[in-house]
């Protein structure tokens, strides 16, 4: 019995090490964790359970039968994040630079379809350069399988991305079909081709940062939700996001006890929104006053910042905070806004997390780089999901609410259950100036008569009043109140039962 203990326990020593003690120490060179240590740091202690680690690959062709290592290049299994369940993939770099083969394919399908069948989220740790290039069609076809369970659970397990190292091809589509990506800066890059092809392809030169670092995807293109500065931060993120979700889409969120007195009053609230309508304020203070213990775990903070998009808990309880930033291009809704926001919205509402939506919001974008780039689909996306959502809906409203724009932020009439406004709300079709410029044009060469005009209209519209006065609003609340308010507001909806008419899937203005 003993030799065969000793051989296990050889097997597994062999499997631990990966590509060996040179790559690891490679890897820890540029900044890196291994596969391994990445796992130890994303699971509650001593919680992981391996799957297939004695798996091999099985090609035979440039010189690969002699060349297995035990594990293939991917560590999986399942453990815990503060005691609940997760699985995971972890890609190692150091054995043929975390390539997909069939085998190792076969790995991450299996944990893929096991968290899908526990109800559990499941969490991808990327370093990898996409296909094996000596297996050809075996590991494309492995990504398709892939493809194909991230498709098949989207909406069903909250599935999450970690880009830790350079990421190509298969590597960085699979990740793009999950609920959040988040990359460390400086060591993680994303792209479908590399710099080199890019090269031959297009003559561009340009390198693997400026292509497809995480400062690029968190900041410019939206692809990723977040970029952290090394691999225990991401991860020890990733461990405070889990915390807000469910399990599944079966479930509803976890629920933690709150210290934090729903009563609290925050008389700062009163003073927040300047006199002057055309004077910024941070909208974050707003949210960080009204959550429990001003714990915010804020989505793509760094693309789109005149939205705010984030999880926070409300009584302990977890909501999908969204909310129009005054002090980024005053809070415009714009193709990126759109885009980022509608995208949470639905995240939240397929995974039966309430929303919080915090409105002061100019309308949108005009112009015709928005209009180029197909501002009408993308705004629709977000009206969409709004309209679509059958969670909780608290919305309140600070400040502007103009046009187009009052009807998408989750109003009464797209199912809002609570529509508050502040006192200082404006709810019209756009700002008095502009409209009085339209509707009294033949005044344009009288100052005097504009501004009169501009004076009444703002009397009349410049205030929450003509919506209450028709039900849109259902009551004007104390900004100190907000919280308390806010609160009871979910309290109500706890059992709150919604359901869209019979349909194979809808069709969102993609
Ligand atoms: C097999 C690979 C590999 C691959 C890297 N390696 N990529 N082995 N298949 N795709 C191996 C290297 O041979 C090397 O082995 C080790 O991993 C580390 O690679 P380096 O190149 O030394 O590392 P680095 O300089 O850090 O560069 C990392 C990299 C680069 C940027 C990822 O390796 C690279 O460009 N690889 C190819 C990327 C790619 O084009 N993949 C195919 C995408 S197409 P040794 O033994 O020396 O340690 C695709 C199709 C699916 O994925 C699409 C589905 C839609």
């Amino acid at each position: 019995m003993q030799h065969i203990i000793e051989e296990l326990e050889k097997r597994r020593a062999q499997a631990k090490l990966g590509g060996g003690e040179k790559r690891i120490a490679n890897q820890h060179a540029k900044g890196k964790l291994t596969a391994r240590e990445r796992v130890d740091l994303l699971l509650d202690e001593n919680s992981f359970e391996e799957f297939d680690m004695f798996v091999e690959h099985r090609a035979h062709e440039f010189g690969m039968a002699d060349q297995k290592i035990p594990g293939d290049g991917v560590v999986t299994g399942w453990g815990t994040i503060n005691g609940r369940v997760v699985y995971v993939f972890s890609k190692d770099f150091t054995v043929f630079g975390g390539s997909l083969s069939g085998a190792h394919a076969a790995k991450i399908v299996k944990v893929q379809q096991m968290a899908a069948k526990a109800g559990a989220p499941i969490i991808g740790l990327f370093d990898a350069g996409g296909a094996r290039i000596q297996e050809g069609v075996e590991s494309l076809a492995g990504y398709a399988d892939i493809f194909m369970e991230n498709v098949l659970s989207s909406g069903v397990i909250p599935q999450i991305s970690v880009i830790m190292g350079p990421c190509a091809g298969g590597d960085v589509y699979s990740p793009a079909m999950t609920d959040f990506i988040f990359m460390v800066k400086d060591t993680s890059y994303m792209y479908v081709t590399g710099p080199d092809v890019v090269k031959t392809v297009t003559n561009e030169s340009v390198t693997h940062e400026d292509l497809g670092g995480a400062r690029v995807h968190a900041g410019k293109s939206g692809v990723a939700d977040g970029a952290f500065e090394n691999d225990l931060e991401a991860l020890v993120q990733v461990r405070r996001l889990v915390d807000f979700l469910p399990g599944s889409n079966r479930e509803k969120p976890p629920a933690r006890e709150s210290y934090d007195n729903i009563d609290r009053q925050e008389p700062s609230l009163d003073t927040l929104v300047p006199a002057n309508p055309n004077k910024p304020y941070d909208m974050k203070e707003l949210i960080l006053k009204v959550v429990d213990e001003a714990d915010f775990f804020e989505i793509s903070s760094d693309f789109a910042k005149n939205i705010i998009c984030g999880f926070a808990r409300i009584d302990g309880e977890s909501v999908g905070v969204v909310a129009n930033q005054p002090q980024v291009l005053a809070g415009v809704l714009d193709i990126d806004a759109s885009r980022k926001a509608a995208r949470f919205v639905r995240f939240c509402d397929a995974f039966n997390i309430p929303l919080l939506t915090l409105v002061d919001v100019p309308g949108f974008m005009p112009g015709t780089k928005q209009e180029y780039g197909g501002l009408i689909k993308h705004g629709a996306k977000l009206l969409f999901a709004y309209a679509e959502a059958t969670v909780p809906k608290v919305t309140l409203i600070t400040r502007k609410a103009y046009g187009g724009a009052y009807d998408v932020m989750s109003s009464k009439h797209l199912r809002g259950d609570f529509n508050y406004a502040w006192p200082t709300a404006e709810i019209a079709v756009m700002g008095a100036k502009g409209a009085v410029e339209i509707i009294f044009r033949a005044d344009a060469k009288d100052p005097a008569k504009l501004k009169e005009r501009e004076d009444a209209y703002k009397a009349r519209f410049a205030n929450p009043f003509v919506a209450a006065s028709m039900g849109y609003i259902d009551d004007v609340i104390m900004p100190h109140g907000t919280r308390r308010r806010v609160a009871r507001a979910f309290k109500s909806l706890k059992n709150k039962q919604l359901t869209n008419p019979w349909k194979k899937h809808d069709n969102i203005p993609l």
